[in-house]
C-alpha cells in the first residue's frame, strides 16, 4: 500500500517493491530478450509540459502500413485497412475526432467501483485483450470503441479469437514485441507469439473492421519516453498494453480520463477483475516497466487526487490539445 500511497504522490521507486518482485526484475533485465540497448539521453526531472511534449513528439501513431520488408513483398499493403488508425476518430469529413475518452485497465480494483454509467458516457471507450464487460457492466460499462490485444490473444486458441464477440464490431489494435532494433525480417521471422497468420486470416474474413498491428518502432519509442525519464534501469521489455493503450487514446482524443492504472483506494492484489487470481506483480509489474510507467502518467495528471483515490482516475490532456 506504501507504494500506491506513494504514487498518487508521484513517487515511487523500484526499491520499494517486495523482495519477490525486484528478483523477478532482475532477472528480465539480465536475461534481455529484446536485446534492448538504451543508448538515449536520462533526462532531469522536467516539467509535466516537457514530459508531455516528448510523449507528443515520440508518440505519433504508427502502424504496419505493408510498405516495408518483409511485408511489402508479402502484399501486405492490399491486407492493412485502407484508412490510417490516425483518422479513426474523423468519421466523416469536416466531423472532429473523440472529444472525451475512457481507458478502462483490467485491474482488480475496478470491482465495486460503479464506474460503469460514467465510462459509458465517453465518445470513445478502450478495453485491453480479453476483458469482459458482460457481467460487469455496473463497474465497467458496456461500450468498446477500441480493444487493444496482445500476440498472445491471435496466438493462443484459448482466448477464441474468431468467434468470441468481445472483438467483433470494434477497432482491433493488435502489438508483439520485436528486436529493439526494430529488425523487421527478425520479427517477421519469429514473433514472441505468431499474430501474422491469424491476422491475415481474420483480414480476409472481416476486410471491413479496422484491425491494425502496431509498428515495433511506435512500442519501442514509447518504452524510450520511460527510460529517458527514468534515472533507475527499468526492466528492457516493452511498456504495458496499459501505457501504450493510455498514449495511443492521447493521440486519438481531446481528453483522456484513465481509470484504474494508478490504484484506487480500492487497490489489492487481485489481478483483473474477471479472474479470481491475485498477483501483485499485475499492477507493479515485473515483466513489463509497469511501475515506471504508472509514475509518468501520474506526473502528466492534471485531475484532482480524490479522483484517484476514489475512482482511481487519471485525467490527461489529448495531444492536439498541447502547443509544444
Ligand atoms: O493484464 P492486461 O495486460 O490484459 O491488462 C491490461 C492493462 O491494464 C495492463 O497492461 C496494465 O497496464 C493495466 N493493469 C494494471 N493493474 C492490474 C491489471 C492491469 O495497471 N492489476
Amino acid at each position: 500500500a506504501s507504494v500506491v500511497r506513494r504514487l498518487w504522490k508521484g513517487h515511487a521507486s523500484a526499491g520499494m517493491l517486495s523482495p519477490r518482485l525486484q528478483r523477478a526484475m532482475k532477472d528480465y533485465m539480465s536475461a534481455n530478450k529484446h536485446h534492448v540497448f538504451y543508448n538515449g539521453h536520462r533526462k532531469g526531472s522536467q516539467s509535466a509540459k516537457a514530459l508531455l511534449c516528448q510523449m507528443k513528439a515520440e508518440g505519433q501513431l504508427k502502424t504496419v502500413d505493408g510498405l516495408e520488408e518483409p511485408f511489402s513483398s508479402l502484399g501486405w499493403a492490399d491486407f492493412v485497412p485502407s484508412r490510417p488508425l490516425e483518422l479513426l476518430n474523423k468519421r466523416q469529413q469536416g466531423r472532429s475526432g473523440f472529444k472525451s475518452c475512457a481507458v478502462v485497465t483490467s485491474a482488480g480494483a475496478i470491482l465495486h467501483s460503479r464506474l460503469g454509467k460514467e465510462i459509458d458516457a465517453h465518445d470513445a471507450v478502450l478495453r485491453f485483450n480479453a476483458a469482459p464487460t458482460e457481467g460487469y457492466e455496473h463497474d465497467v460499462g458496456n461500450k468498446t470503441t477500441i480493444r487493444i490485444i496482445n500476440s498472445q490473444i491471435l496466438a493462443n486458441p484459448k482466448h477464441e479469437f474468431n468467434t468470441s464477440s468481445i472483438y467483433k464490431n470494434i477497432t482491433l489494435v493488435a502489438w508483439d514485441p520485436a528486436p529493439y532494433t526494430v529488425d523487421l525480417q527478425k520479427w517477421y521471422a519469429s514473433p514472441d507469439y505468431n499474430l501474422f497468420g491469424p491476422y491475415i486470416d481474420h483480414r480476409k474474413a472481416h476486410p471491413d473492421q479496422p484491425f491494425y498491428i502496431l509498428h515495433p518502432s511506435y512500442v519501442w519509442r514509447l518504452w524510450d519516453v520511460i527510460q529517458s525519464n527514468t534515472q533507475e534501469n527499468i526492466q528492457p521489455n516493452p511498456p504495458s498494453s496499459g501505457f501504450i493503450g493510455i498514449l495511443l487514446m492521447m493521440a486519438l482524443c481531446e481528453q483522456v480520463h484513465v481509470y484504474e492504472y494508478i490504484p484506487s483506494m480500492r487497490q489489492s492484489d487481485l489481478c483483473h477483475y474477471h479472474e479470481r487470481y491475485y498477483d501483485a506483480a499485475c499492477t507493479l509489474g515485473a515483466y513489463h516497466p509497469l511501475l515506471y510507467e504508472k509514475i509518468l502518467i501520474q506526473r502528466i495528471n492534471t485531475g484532482p487526487q480524490s479522483d484517484l483515490r476514489r475512482k482511481g482516475r487519471a485525467t490527461l490532456p489529448g495531444f492536439s490539445t498541447i502547443n509544444c
